[in-house]
């Protein structure tokens, strides 16, 4: 774990770039917003919750920030809300997928009727909204000749979350979508990066909160994530400087947010890789892994 340190030297560096975000109205998103905006982004969100959305946008009174009504769900709202960013401003630099949710009735609770098929919202929003931004956003990110693209997972993207094993498993897969992509990616100066969240103060999980607090457990505030969504942001942006404690390039990396304070994770899962699968393994895996990467492999079936 590498304990990452803002250089807010390196927040200069998104004046004037082009920001396309989802569930930008409320909490983590809206913060994100804000700070994009406020260092001179140009910022276009998409979101479902318009009270809120339309609220954020009065409040910026800003031509730099647009709101686009986009479920995630679907994908033509998602090549609608992309448009709009080009239309207004030409290009994309930053794609951003943090919009979702979580159902908090357990479908697995020992009373729960089995007859009836259980909701499955959380794989759409969470993870099929998530691959949708993705492969819009590296079009996108590929015609401007490179970019960021910073994904949303959680804690629950790597540790066990007990009473949301469907959110677990979506988070899970999210990064699953940074580990499938980001080495094709950074072949196009794209860097796919992933931020795990733990307890942060959003609607989300206010049924917590209380207990959370008699605990004196660590918590973020939704600002605290918003920044480390602009560390990974910035990161490869400095002219061979870069935030503090990050390696570069800054591409492939997790970070866990905690108590306010950005982590990398990922190097450390990626370097201990021999104690957790054997020395061996890790040997002839990576051979494997270098016979996937070669030029030419596919996993396509021939066409006859
Ligand atoms: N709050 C936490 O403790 C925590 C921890 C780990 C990860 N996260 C993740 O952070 C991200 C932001 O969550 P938050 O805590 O700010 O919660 P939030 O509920 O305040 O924000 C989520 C936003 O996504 C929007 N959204 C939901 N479904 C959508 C859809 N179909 N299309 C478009 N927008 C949609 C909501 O309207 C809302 O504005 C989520 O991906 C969440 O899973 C949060």
């Amino acid at each position: 774990m590498v304990h990452v340190q803002f250089n807010t030297a390196l927040l200069e560096t998104v004046r004037d770039k082009v920001v396309v975000l989802t569930g930008g109205a409320t909490g983590i998103g809206r913060e994100t917003v804000k700070i994009f905006h406020k260092n001179g982004a140009k910022v276009v969100f998409g979101d479902v919750a318009d009270g809120p959305a339309t609220q954020l946008t009065a409040e910026l009174a800003s031509e730099n920030v647009t709101y686009v009504r986009c479920d995630i769900t679907s994908y033509a709202d998602q090549l609608q809300l992309f448009a709009k960013a080009k239309d207004l401003y030409g290009g994309i630099d930053v794609v951003v997928a943090n919009a979702g949710m979580s159902i908090t009735n357990d479908p697995f609770s020992p009373d729960a009727d089995i007859t009836k098929e259980p909701p499955t919202k959380e794989i759409d929003v969470n993870l099929k909204g998530a691959f949708f931004t993705a492969r819009i956003g590296m079009s996108y990110l590929r015609q401007n000749g490179g970019g960021d693209l910073v994904l949303t997972s959680s804690i629950a993207g790597f540790k066990e979350c007990t009473g949301l094993t469907l959110y677990t498993a979506t988070k899970h897969g999210v990064i699953g979508i940074m580990r499938g992509l980001h080495l094709a990616a950074i072949k196009e100066d794209i860097r796919v990066n992933v931020i795990c969240p733990w307890m942060t103060r959003t609607a989300m999980v206010k049924e917590i909160e209380t207990g959370w607090d008699e605990l004196k457990l660590p918590a973020n505030d939704p600002e605290d994530v918003g920044m480390a969504v602009v560390m990974c942001a910035t990161a490869n942006r400095g002219n061979g400087t870069t935030h503090k404690g990050a390696a570069a390039p800054f591409a492939g990396k997790i970070i866990f947010v905690a108590g306010g304070q950005p982590y990398e994770i990922e190097d450390a899962i990626q370097s201990l890789e021999p104690q957790w699968l054997g020395v061996e393994n890790s040997k002839v895996l990576e051979v494997g892994q270098a016979y996937l990467m070669r030029p030419g492999t596919s996993w396509a079936a021939p066409k006859n």
